[in-house]
């Protein structure tokens, strides 16, 4: 799913958000661990100001274990507890819950002192469309629930879904977040990945986002994949060659769409490896 947000979507999302962050104890922030930067909406901080939040890097087992480990340990600071998961495999979830105890033991502390029961956690999963947020909640839930997103004229009741353990109960509509479209960059990791339509951008210029950065970051995948002896320094010529590989040629040339196709499917579908598009390094974090 790839949504076109515009500023009256945004204040929606944001309103919609807001409303129901008086209901729950702790934010549970679905990002992509790929590009947990990019997948995650510039806005989160302020909108979710004063709530104890769960960085969730999903999909890591997509990812670079080596970056996803650096991003654990960039994101964590007071109130925000980070983990790594894969939620289409169940992997991780339990840290998870251990991740949201651990927000929650002062306060639940000081309620067991005084003689109180503090019941399950209750939490809210926000974050852009495709990060695995329907995935995580039916995996937490131990069942399958069909999970919609708030629709525009739609009021629906807030239903809590209980986990299997019972530590913790979830609002059955994630909350959904806006990428940071503005920035290019930001774009194209987001479409690399496939969190975002093809047709948003170039499919060309994704494709050549996608090899130059792949070259950059994972050269001897890129070699082993397409059986590459060297690379070429220029994008277009490394992407030719990968057609070329590939028999690709159409008229006595390479079909450059079908090679940026067969790149990017290539990527999105862990044929060349486990690969992070993005490291705290970048932005300044490590
Ligand atoms: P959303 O609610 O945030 O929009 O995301 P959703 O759960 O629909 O997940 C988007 C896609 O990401 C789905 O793939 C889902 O299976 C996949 N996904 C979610 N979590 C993980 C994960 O931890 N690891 C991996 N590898 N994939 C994950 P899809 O292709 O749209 O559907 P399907 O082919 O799985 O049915």
């Amino acid at each position: 799913m790839a949504i076109q947000w515009f500023p009256g979507h945004m204040a929606k999302a944001r309103r919609q958000v807001t409303e129901k962050l008086k209901l729950i104890d702790v934010v549970i922030e679905l990002v992509d661990a790929r590009v947990p930067q990019s997948s995650r909406n510039p806005m989160v901080d302020e909108i979710t100001a004063g709530k104890p939040r769960l960085i969730v890097l999903n999909k890591a087992d997509m990812a670079d274990p080596v970056v996803t480990e650096a991003w654990l340990r960039a994101l964590k600071r007071e109130e925000v507890e980070v983990v790594a998961v894969d939620a289409k495999h169940s992997k991780g979830l339990k840290q998870l819950i251990t991740g949201a105890q651990k927000l929650m033991k002062e306060k639940h502390d000081r309620m067991r002192e005084k003689g109180r029961n503090p019941g399950p956690i209750r939490a809210l999963i926000i974050g852009i469309p495709n990060v695995g947020k329907s995935t995580l909640i039916n995996r937490l839930a131990g069942r399958n629930i069909a999970i919609t997103g708030d629709r525009p004229g739609v009021t629906k009741r807030q239903q809590w879904i209980k986990m299997k353990g019972g530590e913790m109960e979830l609002l059955d509509t994630p909350g959904i977040l806006w990428p940071k479209f503005e920035d290019q960059l930001v774009g194209y990791r987001l479409a690399a990945t496939g969190a975002i339509k093809d047709e948003i951008l170039n499919l060309d210029d994704i494709a050549l986002y996608t090899v130059r950065e792949l070259h950059a970051r994972y050269p001897e995948q890129l070699k082993e994949r397409f059986k590459l002896e060297t690379l070429p320094e220029d994008g277009v010529e490394l992407l030719e060659l990968i057609g070329k590989k590939r028999g690709l040629i159409s008229g006595g040339y390479v079909d450059f769409e079908k090679a940026s196709e067969l790149l990017l499917n290539e990527l999105r579908h862990e044929k060349i490896g486990r690969i992070s598009l993005e490291t705290p390094a970048d932005h300044e974090m490590a």
